[in-house]
């Protein structure tokens, strides 16, 4: 049952704290985003660890939490992915990138076995310690123990780390090295199903090893499992929310689409076709089909093949800010809709063309077209604190996140330093720089087209490096949660169904941070 408040005098209350529909209608014509408001509490039973963050974007796409990282080049690639899915999360891969290598991107996710490093650094037989040793300070590795494998992959021996030294230089690492004959592997379909057990045993078994070679039939080295590793995710295990997985144990993952076009501009069906076939052949997830204006012939026709000829996959697709723009994508065979235009924190769209509406409005609006039908809303853009997702999640069923996640370290991209900080490089898509890697399409220009100036809808920008995508989640989720309990909502559904809504003064908004004090403390980023 859902309390709403406590019945003995429930009237003022009912007066000032509104739900959507009377809040939204009340502060007509103005259009209010995330700061505007504020969220009343309401009468609780509920713990904040013990409310549940899972939602769903599709009948077939559950997740554990309900947040997305965003189909940026400077967000999203299979790393973050991974990250992402294993927090619960979704990750969808960027298109900035060759076709093919956007497959092998969803392959790395799907492929992805949690603790098994399955591509590790090998070396040859034949290399000299010295270049072992060369490598290591050129790729700043921090270890020094490496399987060696001939030209066909097969294990060959293992290259200990007490032999890698400069006195051994000059000597080839068939002289150094355990044999094969010597090493102790174990067989990949023994421990594909839950390779950190395997390990855990295979290390508690075999005394002082600490490196668990694993095989196929052939002999060839299908990955290694750390001691440290296992050790670090067992002591984990405990803390991480459950990892989202398909039907078939696999981390899920999305991948975005452009609407791609012939040189005459028509839609290129049979390339998406093919593109996205090969997507579902590595069992993408979801495809996102994501443009600036999603409420356009071209994306509903993007979605109408898609949905035609994979019916069973989950699309996403958008930008729309109004309920019929949501009413068109999800008759197009949308299963959820990403709403936002302009509210990201590289965005120059509302400045660039003079158009978007604040997100919270925008989230409300399109609500009000998911009431009869199943279809669900993504809010992207514009989440700066986990404050704002409980916020978002009062009108839709998940969040995408750029910004907020662009400084991971799982995120793509180089650290810099500049003035003894550290960053990383977060740019919009509709930035210049990236248009022209690619992404033009979803900003409705041609990325070859030389003969017209396009107008950049984005920036490029810096973001201080964040720690793991575990630290961002874990402090975001936590917010969400203490948001849940205070409104008594056990879950997302409940979250909606209670949230009562009040405007904020400016000097609100200034009450609403940390104020009149100095700041010893170092907030997080994300919290
Ligand atoms: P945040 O606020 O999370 O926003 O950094 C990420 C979202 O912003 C959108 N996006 C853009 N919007 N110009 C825009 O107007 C751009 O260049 C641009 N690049 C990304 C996108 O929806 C993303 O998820």
């Amino acid at each position: 049952m859902i309390k709403v408040a406590s019945p003995a005098n429930a009237g003022a209350d009912s007066d000032f704290y509104l739900p959507a529909d009377a809040f939204f209608h009340a502060n007509l014509p103005t259009a209010l985003t995330f700061d505007d408001v504020s969220l009343a509490t309401l009468y609780s039973e509920i713990l904040p660890k013990d409310a549940d963050t899972s939602t769903a974007l599709s009948e077939t796409l559950r997740l554990q939490i309900p947040v997305i990282s965003s189909d940026m080049d400077t967000v999203t690639e299979s790393r973050m992915a991974i990250a992402m899915a294993l927090n619960g999360g979704l990750g969808l891969i960027h298109y900035n990138m060759p076709a093919k290598e956007q497959v092998k991107e969803v392959a790395r996710v799907k492929r992805h076995i949690h603790g098994l490093i399955q591509d590790p650094i090998t070396v040859t037989p034949a290399q000299l310690i010295g270049d072992v040793l060369a490598m290591i300070e050129a790729k700043r590795f921090a270890f020094s123990t490496f399987p060696v494998v001939d030209s066909e992959g097969h294990l060959v021996g293992l290259l200990s780390g007490n032999v890698v030294k400069d006195r051994y230089k000059t000597k080839p690492v068939a002289e150094v090295m355990t044999p094969r004959a010597h090493l102790i592997t174990e067989d990949e379909s023994a421990v594909a199903n839950d390779p950190i057990k395997a390990a855990d045993y295979f290390f508690s078994t075999h005394v002082g090893l600490n490196k668990m070679l694993v095989v196929d039939r052939a002999d060839r080295l299908r990955g290694l499992v750390t001691s440290s590793d296992v050790e670090k995710i067992t002591g984990e295990a405990k803390a991480r929310r459950k990892p989202a997985r398909d039907s078939r144990f696999r981390l899920v993952v999305g991948a975005a689409l452009s609407p791609m076009r012939r040189a005459d501009g028509s839609l290129d069906r049979e390339k998406i076709l093919a593109h996205v076939g090969h997507l579902v052949d590595e069992q993408v997830d979801a495809i996102a089909v994501s443009t600036a204006h999603g409420h356009t012939a071209g994306v509903g026709d993007v979605v109408k093949i898609l949905h035609d000829a994979f019916p069973q996959l989950t699309l996403i697709a958008g930008n729309v800010t109004s309920a019929a723009g949501v009413s068109f994508l999800a008759e197009c065979g949308s299963s959820a809709i990403k709403i936002g235009q302009g509210p990201g924190s590289i965005c120059t769209t509302r400045i660039v063309a003079g158009v978007g509406i604040p997100q919270l409005t925008a989230l409300y609006v399109a609500s009000t077209a998911t009431k009869t039908g199943g279809v669900k809303l993504i809010a992207d853009g514009g989440i700066a604190k986990s404050g704002d997702i409980v916020k978002a999640l009062t009108l839709a069923d998940a969040v995408i996140c750029g910004g907020l996640l662009a400084g991971c370290r799982e995120a793509p991209g180089e650290i810099m330093e500049i003035s003894g900080k550290v960053y990383k490089q977060y740019r919009g898509m509709g930035s210049l720089a990236a248009m022209k890697a690619g992404s033009a399409a979803r900003y409705g220009h041609d990325k070859n087209d030389t003969t017209r100036k396009v107008a950049a809808e984005g920036i490029e920008a810096l973001k201080e490096v964040s720690g793991s995508v575990d630290d961002v989640l874990g402090n975001l989720i936590g917010g969400v949660q203490s948001g849940m309990g205070y409104l008594g909502a056990a879950n997302l559904a409940e979250l909606r169904a209670k949230a009562r809504f009040i405007r904020v003064s400016p000097a609100g908004q200034k009450e609403a941070s940390p104020h009149d004090v100095v700041e010893v403390s170092t907030r997080t980023s994300s919290a």
